[in-house]
């Protein structure tokens, strides 16, 4: 029996009615789910009441029917590409978001005698990497999954974020997949692990595969399938059990599994070439519901055996000169180590500032060269704030334009944020560095607000 039965009772039913589930993305898209009763009985089972519709067919389905058609489609799919057995050690790479909680959470219940083991990266990126460790915790306990947590901080001595400092701070998505990259193939081998599962989907492989071809990188292509086998000795094979199932219906699966999300998206969110064309199939899918999969049909049927047979593979591996893991780049250095020396380089890679250096530095001699922005509400401003602090709105957040005209004035100073609690603030900072201003956060605001008082007499 490869798909679980899970009823939706009437309770269950009346306190989700008419809630809209919202999700956004690393790249600010926007997924919305309202769970309502969709009117006559579900397509499949003729016995339940619909909740969710398919996005690639006209078909309304009960919880259960739903769940039953992914699991179904997950299963064949590793079946169909013979992606792992029972002698497996699989990893599954989480993040905390839709994708990897819906494929552990389909893996397991498909497979529940098979050794999986769930990983998550924290990659020291303020805010959002304790959040999502935190839902992946969540996540892992709700559906028992053993899980080892690698934090990048702490064990390198680096966090993403730091990259901000370097010329990739517009391209820190590309700079934090290298490192991804790296790091998962090297845990993959400290842990033992055959097998590695990722939560790449539909949209995600018919994006890649587009983009690639665009840019006429053949060779990438020819090496993008649901199974990728091991380039070199003690690589682990690399799997993709969602690629038959559209990025929108995992998030339905998500919400209707209740699985722990992370609620918020990471701030380095960048509008990639690939994402922009992940737009535009969405746009060709809107005129035809079937279209993804026909594309994906074309490109694994037709395109890729021909890649196959035309390219030859010649790509000879040799150990990177300073972590010694196999690289085929042509430097001397893997890809991963150019990006850390480059990172070395910079000598001050500080983002937060805590109370007392704020007060030193408020107080020295060069008033003129900062400026402290409050990014509370306004009437929270009003009611008591920093001495000297302008008010902004969180809203130039989301509105690039604007947020460069606001700062442009201040190009020449140092820029200091705080708000409730340190976020929204650590958000402004990292954008603003981005667009080459130079921006710090003061960390623990609480302290600051404790201190407002005295901090207003004294000034
Ligand atoms: Fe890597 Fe956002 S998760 S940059
Ligand atoms: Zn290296």
């Amino acid at each position: 029996m490869y798909f679980s039965t899970f009823y939706i009772d009437l309770r269950e039913l009346l306190i989700n009615v008419f809630k809209v589930m919202q999700y956004i993305k690393c790249g600010a898209e926007k997924f919305e789910f309202e769970i309502k009763p969709l009117g006559g009985l579900c397509k499949r089972c003729q016995k339940e009441i619909p909740v969710v519709s398919l996005t690639t067919q006209n078909l309304k389905l009960c919880k259960s029917c739903f769940n039953a058609i992914q699991e179904k489609r997950v299963y064949e799919t590793v079946k169909k590409f013979r992606m792992f057995n029972k002698e497996d050690r699989i990893g599954i790479f989480l993040s905390g978001g839709k994708d990897s909680a819906s494929l552990a959470t389909l893996l397991k219940r498909l497979f529940p005698d098979y050794s999986f083991q769930g990983i998550y990266l924290n990659l020291g990126i303020g805010y959002y990497s304790e959040y999502a460790e935190k839902t992946v915790r969540e996540l892992c306990e709700k559906i028992e999954l053993p899980l080892f947590v690698y934090n990048l901080p702490k064990e390198e001595g680096f966090s993403i974020d730091e990259f901000v400092f370097t010329n990739f701070r517009d391209k820190i998505c590309s700079v934090c997949g290298v490192i991804k990259r790296y790091l998962f193939s090297k845990m993959a081998k400290a842990l033992g692990l055959t097998v590695i599962a990722t939560g790449h989907h539909l949209d995600d492989l018919l994006s890649t595969y587009l983009t690639l071809f665009f840019n006429g990188d053949f060779l990438s292509l020819k090496r993008l399938s649901p199974v990728n086998l091991p380039l070199y000795p003690g690589q682990a094979k690399k799997v993709k059990p969602l690629c038959q199932i559209p990025e929108r219906e995992l998030f339905y699966y998500a919400i209707l599994n209740e699985l722990p999300l992370e609620g918020c998206a990471c701030p380095h969110g960048e509008i990639t070439p690939a994402k922009k064309i992940k737009f535009l199939i969405e746009e060709l899918s809107k005129e035809n519901r079937t279209f993804k999969y026909q594309l994906m049909s074309v490109f694994l049927n037709k395109f890729l055996p021909l890649l196959k047979e035309e390219i030859k593979e010649e790509t000879q591996f040799k150990p990177c000169l300073r972590c010694g893991e196999p690289t085929a780049s042509a430097n001397e250095l893997c890809n991963h180590c150019r990006r850390i020396e480059l990172l070395e380089r910079v000598k001050d890679r500080r983002l937060e500032l805590t109370f007392e250096e704020w007060l030193k530095y408020s107080q020295g001699e060069s008033k003129e060269s900062w400026v402290i922005f409050d990014v509370r509400e306004k009437e929270d401003y009003l009611k008591g704030a920093l001495p000297e602090a302008k008010w902004i709105s969180k809203d130039l957040l989301e509105n690039e334009r604007e947020l460069i005209k606001t700062f442009k004035p201040f190009r020449d100073k140092n820029l200091l944020f705080y708000c409730y609690t340190g976020r929204l603030s650590y958000f402004f900072t990292l954008k603003l560095r981005k667009l080459g201003f130079k921006a710090y956060n003061l960390k623990h605001p609480e302290e600051i607000f404790n201190k407002v008082d005295t901090l207003q007499k004294n000034v």
